[in-house]
Parts: structure tokens; sequence; C-alpha cells
């Protein structure tokens, strides 16, 4: 199988061995954490159950979710490489109308361990679900967290376009220089990922298929845009990026996209035939994925908006101002 980035075919294992692009192995995540070696992952994204009824879930009370969710933190912990993160990926646990922010109890889980949280990340939407007795929820959040104080943290690969990058200064030294960077913008603790298409196929499900390109049966997957953010910013060429509850295959497809190797777990059959076609398919130059940083909105035509001379032929990337 080939794709444009791989000259060779993807392979894929369903039992963990470092000899593979991907593993993806069918069932319980910590089988599978069982058998992988101590500081083997450099990254771990994912998004767990939420308990929160969803038809591969047992809803249970708050405390029991979170007592069953720490062995499996504890693995992750045990098989992250000393410069690694975790990105974990949760909304909130709602009970009677009661809403539990999952981030929060999640953080003292890894702050138990001696994690270090650098961005609470908010994933906004733009449109949802309309509740009547509290404010509607347009955001979940992703924790990300450090083993050590030495991560890997690849600003320059992640940035995304200026809105005005013909802002210049206007006084002090710099007066009449760019003010911006000409390689982008940091992109913030604030992701607007997909914001203008995805949340249709999340929340409104008559129309899942037709509105983003990567939706499948899956009921929560999340974008494979909002994987590799993290994995070109948090991970080199080579590196071992994991999810435990891998689903139809978003962090595996991110992974394999930018030359890592993918280790997932899922328990549910029918999700793993799905991620399985995903990754053929994504072999074969045949799957749809939305473009990285495709835009979100069009800034007015003005001087402001237009990339300064002094840019243009510096070597930066072109396609960051587009
Ligand atoms: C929130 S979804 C993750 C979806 C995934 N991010 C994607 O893009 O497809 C959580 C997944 O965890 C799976 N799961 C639940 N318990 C599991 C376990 N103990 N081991 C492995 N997978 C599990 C569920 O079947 C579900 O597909």
């Amino acid at each position: 199988m080939s794709n444009g980035l791989f000259n060779e075919a993807i392979t894929v294992s369903e039992n963990y061995t470092d000899e593979t692009d991907i593993v993806l192995y069918q069932g319980d995540c910590m089988d599978l954490l069982r058998d992988m070696e101590s500081e083997s992952v450099d990254l771990v994204v994912s998004s767990p159950p939420y308990n929160l009824g969803k038809e591969y879930e047992d809803p249970t009370s708050l405390r029991e979710y979170l007592a069953g969710q720490k062995p499996v933190i504890q693995e992750l912990y045990r098989v992250l490489a000393p410069t690694g993160s975790i990105c974990w990926e949760v909304g909130n646990f709602v009970s009677d109308g009661e809403v539990f922010p999952l981030d929060i109890f999640y953080y003292d889980i890894f702050k138990g361990l001696g994690m270090k949280l650098r961005n609470r990340i908010i994933w906004r939407f733009g449109h949802g679900l309309h509740c009547a007795k509290r404010f509607s929820g347009r955001y979940e959040v992703v924790l990300w967290l450090t083993k050590t104080d030495n991560y890997v943290f690849n600003l320059d690969r992640v940035r995304i376009p200026q809105k005005y990058p013909g802002k210049r200064h206007y006084k002090g030294p710099n007066r009449g220089k760019p003010s911006g960077n000409p390689k982008g913008k940091n992109p913030s603790d604030v992701w607007d990922i997909v914001a203008s298409d995805w949340e249709e196929a999340v929340w409104d499900i008559p129309n899942v298929k037709a509105n983003h390109p990567e939706k499948t049966e899956h009921p929560c997957q999340f974008p494979v845009e909002l994987v590799e953010r993290c994995v070109l910013a948090l991970t080199n060429e080579g590196d071992v990026v994991m999810d435990p509850y891998s689903g139809v295959g978003s962090t595996l497809i991110a992974a394999v996209k930018w030359n890592r190797r993918g280790v997932g777990a899922e328990a549910e059959r029918r999700y793993v035939e799905i991620a399985r076609e995903r990754i053929s398919r994504f072999a074969e130059s045949q799957l749809r994925l939305r473009p990285m940083a495709k835009k979100v909105y069009e800034p007015k035509q003005s001087k402001l908006s237009q990339i300064p001379m002094e840019w243009r032929d510096d070597g930066s990337p072109e396609e960051i101002h587009r």
C-alpha cells in the first residue's frame, strides 16, 4: 500500500510489536498495555469513553467511572517516554441535569502521577444540542500534560495563518517592521478545528455523513486534524503515538500520515473493522480527510490581510499564509 508519504506498504499488526507501522489491537486496552515496554510511547492522544450512556457504555457513577480509568492512566504513564506527552480529550458527565466537567476530575489523576499540565485546550464547536435549563455546551477540553519538564514542542510545525499578516509595529525600535511571525501565529489554546462543519457531523445526526468527509458511524469520532496538530507539535518523525481507545482509528491515521508509528486498542470489533478499512483506504490515497488548517474565516481584503513584501521570498512555507 502506498499513500505518497510512505514509500512502502503500511504494515498493521493485531498484537503488540515494534516492527509494524500500526498496531491495532481488538480488545481491552489494559491487555495491550500490559504487553508494552515502559517508556516506549512518545505521545498518547485519546478520547476515553465518557460514561454518557453511548451505545458502548454501561452508565456507572462518576466515582466508579474514574476508579476504572485510573489503572489505565497509570499504565499510560508507565509506557510514556520521559520526553512524552498525553493529550486527553474529554467533555462533561451529566447526571440529572448537573454537569461534571471531566477534565477537572481527570486532572487529579494525572497530577497524582507527577504529570505537568501545559495547556487546557478548549476545542470549540459552533453548533450543537440546544439546552433548555442551562447554556448550551459548545466546547470540549483537551488536557495536554507532559511527563517531565524536558518535553517535545515543535511550535513551528503547527503555526496557523495570521488574520492580518500585514500588521506592523507602530513604535519602538522595530517601528514599520512586520509585527507578526512570517511562519504564522501560535494557534493558542482555543481550537476552532473544523468548527464550521464538524460540529454538524458530530451533533446533527441526520446529516452525519453528508457534512464531513471523515465521518463514520462511530458516535464520537474526532477529526484527524485535531490529532495531527498534537502529533506535529509534540512528536518527531519515527516516534510512537498511542490511543488506548482508538475507535475508528483517527489517531493511528494521523500518526502514519506524518511518519510516526501508531498503537491503538479498541474494544468493539465493528470499530476495529472500520479503522482497518480507513487505514487501508488511506494507504491507497483514497481516504477523504479534511485538509489541515483549512480556513474557517476569510479576512477582508485590506493591506493588513496581505503578506508583507519582506516575507514573500524568505523561504517560509507559503501555504501557511493561504
Ligand atoms: C470516545 S470513543 C473514541 C473515538 C476515537 N477517538 C475515534 O476518533 O474514533 C471511545 C472508544 O473507546 C472504546 N472502548 C471503551 N472501553 C474500552 C476498553 N476498555 N479498551 C479499548 N477500547 C475501549 C469504545 O468502544 C469507543 O470506541
